[in-house]
């Protein structure tokens, strides 16, 4: 297990419904060593928020039904009692959600629930704990800091409620932390100070990132090792060089594709992958992606591809890329 912070393997997520049991992540497995930011990608849909809150435990049981193991430092997160893994949350593992108001108080101050974190994990007094959520305010960026202890979340802009969010998840000094799209809903200058404070904290604390997005230019800009995800399941995964040199699923080609390109011409319309994602309906017999693939073949639409490891760790779910490989994994 050397160096590795977290492992998952085999996880799967299903929700239970009138209709029988919709799986929405299957059979996930990467890790994430010390230090190290693993991207998680892929279009709506595709499980990137149940895997997280999978490996959190924070999915109600039923209706979702986990299977599998996460071990944090050699420990499974699954079989650990609720009262351990409350714990773990918060204080080795901290997660940003996609959205701030979920994580958010509206009827505490942002100070409050920043020093709440500090008391409750750290022991810190009051006025400890004041001082220390100050000073966390002002490393995420937030301007007066100790006028802003006092404000509640509506007061605060939406990029100011997202730092408040990145500062209570700071707060415990992680080893991991989960950012769940915490940027998407804000402007592409916010955005980029969030991802620069991200990159200096994860330098200066030495913490791991889990950074899930579906922005291809963040993964270039933050990503050490990258995985992509489709209909829940893994279709993908290399070092952040590899998903960019050497793309070898249909999909992740896509996605590259659809990235804008500061030297192409501004009024051509960005390249979109056609069709949509499967539903729980129609989910297809063979390769999940076949009904949207330019390279669809007879085959694909009848068998469903492993995954299966090339060089380097890079693992593709993919009959063109797989081909003549015998070391299947899947
Ligand atoms: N509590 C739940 N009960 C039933 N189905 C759920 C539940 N939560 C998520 N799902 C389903 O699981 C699938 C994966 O959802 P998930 O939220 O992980 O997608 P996502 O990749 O995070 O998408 P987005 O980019 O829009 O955030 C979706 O089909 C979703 O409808
Ligand atoms: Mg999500």
């Amino acid at each position: 297990m050397e160096d590795k912070l977290l492992n998952v393997n085999d996880l799967s997520v299903g929700f239970e419904s009138d209709d029988g049991m919709f799986m929405a992540v299957r059979d996930m497995g990467f890790a994430v060593r010390k230090g190290e930011t693993v991207c998680i990608v892929g279009e709506s849909g595709c499980g990137k928020s149940v895997t997280s809150l999978a490996i959190m435990r924070l999915l109600a049981e039923p209706p979702a039904h986990v299977s599998g193991e996460v071990l944090f430092e050699g420990k499974d997160l699954l079989k650990l009692p609720m009262d351990e893994m409350r714990g773990i949350r918060g204080n080795q593992i901290a997660m940003i959600f996609q959205e701030p108001m979920t994580s958010l108080n509206p009827v505490f101050t942002c100070g409050f629930q920043i020093s709440e974190a500090l008391i409750a994990h750290q022991g810190m007094t009051k006025a400890q704990a004041r001082e220390r959520s100050i000073e966390l305010m002002r490393m995420v960026g937030i301007p007066e800091p100790e006028k802003r202890f006092d404000a509640y979340p509506h007061e605060l802009s939406g990029g100011m409620r997202q730092r408040v969010m990145i500062s209570m998840a700071l707060a415990c000094e992680p080893k991991l932390l989960i950012d769940d799209e915490p940027t998407t809903a804000l402007d592409v200058t916010i955005q980029a100070q969030i991802m620069e404070l991200l990159r200096d904290l994860k330098r200066r604390l030495g913490m791991a990132l889990i950074l899930i997005t579906h922005d291809m230019g963040i993964v270039a800009q933050m990503a050490e090792w990258v995985i992509v995800m489709y209909a829940g399941e893994e279709v993908e995964r290399a070092d952040v060089r590899t998903i960019f040199s050497n793309p070898l699923h249909p999909y992740t080609e896509g996605l590259l594709e659809s990235i804008p390109r500061l030297d192409s011409d501004t009024n051509k319309e960005l390249p979109v992958i056609e069709g949509t994602v499967p539903g729980m309906y129609d989910m297809p017999k063979g390769c999940k992606f076949a009904p949207r693939c330019k390279r669809c073949m007879e085959r694909c639409l009848n068998e469903a591809p492993p995954l299966v490891t090339l060089d380097d760790g890079h693992a593709v779910r993919c009959f063109l890329a797989s081909e003549g490989r015998e070391d299947s994994d899947a």
